[in-house]
């Protein structure tokens, strides 16, 4: 495994819209390795195959489910998912919409205020080329709607009502 070079706006790629994967084959295991590794290391929850220059319908995220919710702090840390997805579509997406804050490592210091819709329903292809679906609320579904646009060109700062340089009290996961 190896770490790849997230590229930054204006690169062009960011602004393409990626095309579907349809070789699973040893080099396209190698390159959601490497995007999982980045993704780790950089650290984000979510990392679009864009970001790191290669133009394909792919996306890795790794977030907590639940991790949006309050809860009590000693509460043990909820596992982490790990989801592999390839030419993701979205099925269903809830009426009801929330706002939230989303950054992104392809736009270093800017966050903004992004409305998402708070449920959807996603299909793709794991690493392997089988279909699965998944359905998702929350901060979830935020990250998924966040990995998605990159793979169409769209950035966060396109849906932001306003974006702003984070403070240090701003702690907002990126991807
Ligand atoms: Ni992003």
């Amino acid at each position: 495994m190896a770490l790849r070079e997230i590229v930054f706006l204006p690169e062009p790629i960011l602004r393409r819209k990626a095309k579907p994967v349809t070789k699973f084959d040893k080099d396209l295991q190698t390159l959601i390795d490497d995007m999982i590794e980045t993704m780790r290391e950089a650290p984000g929850v979510g990392l679009a195959a864009p970001q790191v220059n290669i133009p394909q319908q792919l996306a890795v995220i790794e977030y907590a489910e639940g991790d949006d919710e309050e809860e009590n702090e000693d509460a043990p840390p909820k596992p982490k998912k790990l989801f592999v997805i390839i030419n993701p579509e979205i099925t269903r997406a809830s009426e009801e919409k929330v706002m939230g804050v989303e950054g992104c490592l392809s736009i270093p210091g800017l966050i903004g205020e992004v409305e998402r819709h708070e449920a959807i329903q996603v299909k793709a292809l794991n690493r392997h080329g089988n279909p699965v679906k998944f359905k998702l609320d929350g901060w979830m579904a935020r990250i998924f709607q966040h990995e998605i646009d990159h793979l169409n060109g769209v950035l966060f700062t396109d849906r932001a009502t306003q974006v702003w340089k984070p403070s240090e009290d701003d702690q907002t996961e990126l991807d």
